[in-house]
């Protein structure tokens, strides 16, 4: 690979769909270490404002389909031995959020007595059921070839909901990690939080990206898999978290987004230190 046609993606986002940007860094030989990304999570929870966006499929199964696609121009850039931490959380079939509104046959959105932004369940689910679309989607990725390694359960200090007469709160989210090969390392193992399957990190976002995550949660991920000359990869930026915590860490990284009216939130996160990560 050209020093060249590698340093002119490095340190920045390419706004686009990040399905092109990733074709065209796979045309120059780019190669990063670890992908640390949180996609649009399915059924348009939150509308991006943006026609060519992810989330607002059809259904889970075809959401599942866009996304294995998606990750395949992913897992390309990905060296031999790198690793693909995924956040995502789980989606109830029907909803009152969103407000996706009619978005033609592309969604299932519907209404209900003319009320804008309910989401009926799709076909063959139940107007109450959960849809485990992020365990879909982690078994869609390891269908395809991605070795599934761990689920992180991501337990938020609060719920993020409000109280709900028949059944718990949602207070987590779930991070997968995956990796390319059978054979790979994670380069600095050994935090205290290595050996926890549930993490539990609270919010340092100031609402400005709908759904930013904290910093620390890249952080960890950033740390026990990469070194200092690797290369962090997220195709879907939104307000630069993990940019900015590689940055803080010392790598180079490379971010996609659709939405060009993230990249001020981009270089506010960038300018700023994150939060002191207590690495044990
Ligand atoms: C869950 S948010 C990511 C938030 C990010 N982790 C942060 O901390 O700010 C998903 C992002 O994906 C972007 N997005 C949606 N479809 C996209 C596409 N086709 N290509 C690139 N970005 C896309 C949305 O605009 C949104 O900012």
């Amino acid at each position: 690979m050209g020093l060249n046609s590698i340093t002119k993606w490095l340190d920045q986002c390419h706004f686009g769909d990040c399905r092109d940007t990733m074709r065209a860094m796979i045309a120059d030989g780019v190669k990063v270490q670890t992908i640390v990304t949180s996609p649009p999570y399915w059924g348009g929870l939150r509308d991006y404002g943006h026609e060519a966006q992810l989330g607002l499929e059809r259904d889970p199964a075809e959401y599942v389909r866009v996304l294995v696609e998606t990750f395949r121009l992913a897992r390309d850039l990905l060296a031999e031995d790198g690793t693909f931490w995924l956040n995502v959380g789980d989606v109830y079939a029907a909803s009152g959020k969103g407000g996706g509104g009619n978005r033609g046959d592309r969604a299932a959105w519907s209404t209900i007595k003319e009320r804008k932004g309910f989401r009926m369940p799709p076909a063959g689910y139940k107007m109450k059921d959960l849809t485990l679309v992020a365990f879909q989607l982690a078994d869609g990725l390891r269908r395809d070839g991605w070795y599934l390694r761990q689920t992180v359960i991501w337990k938020k200090p609060a719920a993020v909901e409000p109280m709900r007469l028949d059944r718990p709160a949602t207070s987590h989210e779930y991070l997968f990690l995956f990796s390319k090969s059978e054979m790979y390392r994670a380069h600095n193992p050994g935090h205290k939080w290595w050996g926890h399957s549930v993490w539990e990190i609270g919010s340092d976002s100031d609402g400005s990206h709908p759904a930013a995550m904290p910093s620390e949660l890249p952080e960890r991920c950033i740390l026990a898999t990469t070194e200092h000359s690797h290369i962090v990869f997220d195709p879907f930026l939104g307000s630069g978290t993990v940019a900015a915590s590689a940055q803080k860490l010392d790598r180079s990284w490379i971010g996609c987004e659709l939405n060009e009216k993230y990249e001020p939130l981009q270089r506010d996160r960038l300018r700023q230190p994150g939060l002191q990560l207590e690495v044990a």
